[in-house]
């Protein structure tokens, strides 16, 4: 197992709490004419939507989880792998994930959703790498905890296969090799 620096903090768990609770206000705050779905992808979201769910003023929330997966170390494969979502017919849907980084894998959970039935379809993600969207890609979310730049991050559910999840804060490996 290769051995890397030490993750240094980035966003520190104080400032992911206060962020999550206005985040969470927003969803509850959010128009519906159906249910009000969370759909959070696995692993990398199960920190943040653990949190953002609980922050949801919403007695009648139905919280869901489909794994997606793209990353391979420390770079996108380009293939998103998604299972499929459940029968949404007129739910009013926020899909929730730790990152959005070239866009592909919520692009394909948002048409996902859509081609389940859902009568509307927003994204709500912790963190956002702008300058990373790729052809294709999810160009933006409706809600997003904190824009940061081109660094591959660990922490609070974010990994580098498997390990850093635990970490409270979103730490940056800077032994870590760039994004590809
Ligand atoms: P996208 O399809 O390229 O937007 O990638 C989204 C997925 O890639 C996220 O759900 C994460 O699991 C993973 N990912 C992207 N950037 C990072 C990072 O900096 N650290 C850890 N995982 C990342
Ligand atoms: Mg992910």
């Amino acid at each position: 197992m290769q051995s890397l620096m030490p993750p240094r903090p980035f966003i520190s768990a104080a400032d992911l709490a206060r962020r999550v609770q206005e985040l969470g206000a927003a969803i509850s705050a959010s128009p519906r004419t159906g249910p009000r779905v969370i759909l959070a992808l696995m692993d990398g979201a199960f920190v943040f939507a653990a949190d953002l769910a609980r922050a949801v003023n919403d007695p009648e929330l139905v919280l869901v989880f489909r794994r997606a997966s793209s990353y391979r170390g420390t770079s996108s494969t380009g293939q998103v792998s998604l299972e499929a979502p459940p029968e949404l017919a007129g739910a009013d849907v926020w899909v929730v994930d730790d990152i959005l980084d070239t866009g592909r894998t919520l692009a394909k959970a948002v048409a996902a959703c859509q081609a389940a039935g859902a009568a509307s379809v927003r994204v709500c993600v912790c963190l956002d790498k702008p300058s990373c969207r790729e052809p294709g890609g999810l160009p933006h979310a409706d809600l997003v905890g904190f824009d940061i730049p081109n660094a591959f991050v660990v922490g609070y559910g974010l990994d580098l296969d498997g390990r850093f999840r635990h970490l409270p804060d979103v730490c940056v490996l800077d032994g870590a090799a760039p994004p590809g």
